[in-house]
């Protein structure tokens, strides 16, 4: 483990039982507070951001939005916001993916991302891996690439990465 994973695992703290029973949350507001890890978490995906020669980062509301606006910034590119569907004011692309129990929708601007766009997705947590790929149909559908999902942590045991593997046909995940 590098000195910047465990700054940043030491800032992450697990809350049981959040938002139901059995369930252990991970709660990133102890990162954002303190800005030597948030300023860490924010220069390692700006970099990533760089390397893979992205020109948008797609955050996913709401953690996404914390995390992917400064790395935006901060990497010189555009941030688009993909949220729960109704939110967003203009016309829009929808998606539906499913959960554990039932189904949810997201959104996001058609006019935000266009043919020449080469995206990265920012989120905190890659759980079951169903928002981040709704979020990749919804960038393909828009006609832009997909050149990488970036995210604080990945719950392995939940099998995220597998799920999400054709989506991202072949473009990296990477869970600092
Ligand atoms: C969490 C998390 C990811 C998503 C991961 O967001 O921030 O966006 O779930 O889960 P998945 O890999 O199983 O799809 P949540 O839906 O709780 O939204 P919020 O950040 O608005 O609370």
């Amino acid at each position: 483990m590098t000195d910047i994973q465990a700054l940043l695992l030491s800032r992450i703290r697990d809350v049981p039982d959040h938002p139901e029973p059995g369930v252990m949350f991970k709660d990133i507001t102890p990162l954002l507070a303190d800005p030597a890890a948030f300023g860490a978490l924010t220069e390692a995906l700006a970099e990533l951001t760089v390397r893979h020669g992205a020109t948008k980062i797609v955050g996913l509301e709401a953690r996404g939005f914390i995390l992917g606006a400064p790395v935006a910034v901060r990497a010189g590119v555009g941030f688009v916001p993909v949220r729960k569907a109704g939110k967003l004011p203009g016309a829009t692309l929808r998606q539906a993916y499913d959960l554990e129990y039932g189904s949810a929708e997201i959104e996001v601007h058609a006019e935000d991302l266009s043919a020449g766009d080469r995206v990265m997705v920012v989120d905190d947590v890659l759980a079951t891996g169903g928002t981040a790929e709704a979020s990749l149909r919804l960038i393909r559908r828009a006609g832009a690439e997909v050149v990488g999902v970036s995210v604080l942590m990945e719950l392995g045991f939940l099998g995220g990465r597998a799920r999400l593997a054709p989506a991202l046909a072949g473009a990296p995940l990477e869970a600092l």
